[in-house]
């Protein structure tokens, strides 16, 4: 049976349907984020707590898997192809690694604050202003990131990869989660 990865049931066959599928549940999270934002200087109730304690274990375990499937199976096959008329895509493909390594600065900024907020119960002014602009910060990185994964890059690799090199790639990406890819 296929294993969803993310918040429609794309299966393995279709590794940049479920790559997109990771961004619903990566816009779902940084909302939630955005939420708790607003309210990280009061002390959260228990549901805000189980809120922050889900966003921040998403950020930590599961989207940089969602990188690796990206910089490590997509973007280098689609480097490799080369073909001219998918130059514009692979263009894209660089300022796209820079995003990645620019979120997860922030993410890590995020992660040790949200820390402090579930232990201390909320956090001082300062640390809740650097909070929110980090959470401001990361959306608008993943908002450009997105739409060109989901618009550009992602369409051109359905189009130009074979179907054994997308079953590779739903092979590697099943390994990173430790499931069976079902092909
Ligand atoms: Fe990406
Ligand atoms: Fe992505």
């Amino acid at each position: 049976m296929p294993v969803q990865i993310g918040a429609t049931p794309h299966d393995f066959s279709d590794p940049t349907g479920l790559l997109s599928d990771c961004h619903r549940r990566i816009e779902m999270f940084l909302r939630s984020l955005e939420s708790l934002a607003a309210i990280v200087d009061r002390r959260l109730d228990e549901k805000s707590r189980a809120a922050l304690v889900s966003a921040l274990t998403y950020f930590r375990e599961a989207a940089p898997k969602h990188t690796a499937d990206e910089e490590e199976s997509l973007f280098p096959r689609l480097r490799r192809i080369g073909q001219s008329e998918i130059q514009s895509a692979i263009e894209r493909l660089e300022p796209l690694e820079r995003d990645h390594v620019n979120a997860s600065l922030l993410h890590r900024r995020v992660e040790d604050l949200g820390r402090k907020c579930l232990a201390e119960g909320s956090l001082p002014g300062e640390e809740a202003g650097e909070f929110r602009e980090s959470v401001r910060n990361l959306a608008a990185i993943y908002q450009q990131h997105i739409h060109v994964e989901d618009t550009v890059v992602f369409p051109v690799a359905a189009r130009v990869l074979s179907k054994s090199e997308k079953e590779l790639i739903a092979r590697e990406m099943a390994a990173r989660r430790k499931v069976t890819a079902g092909l």
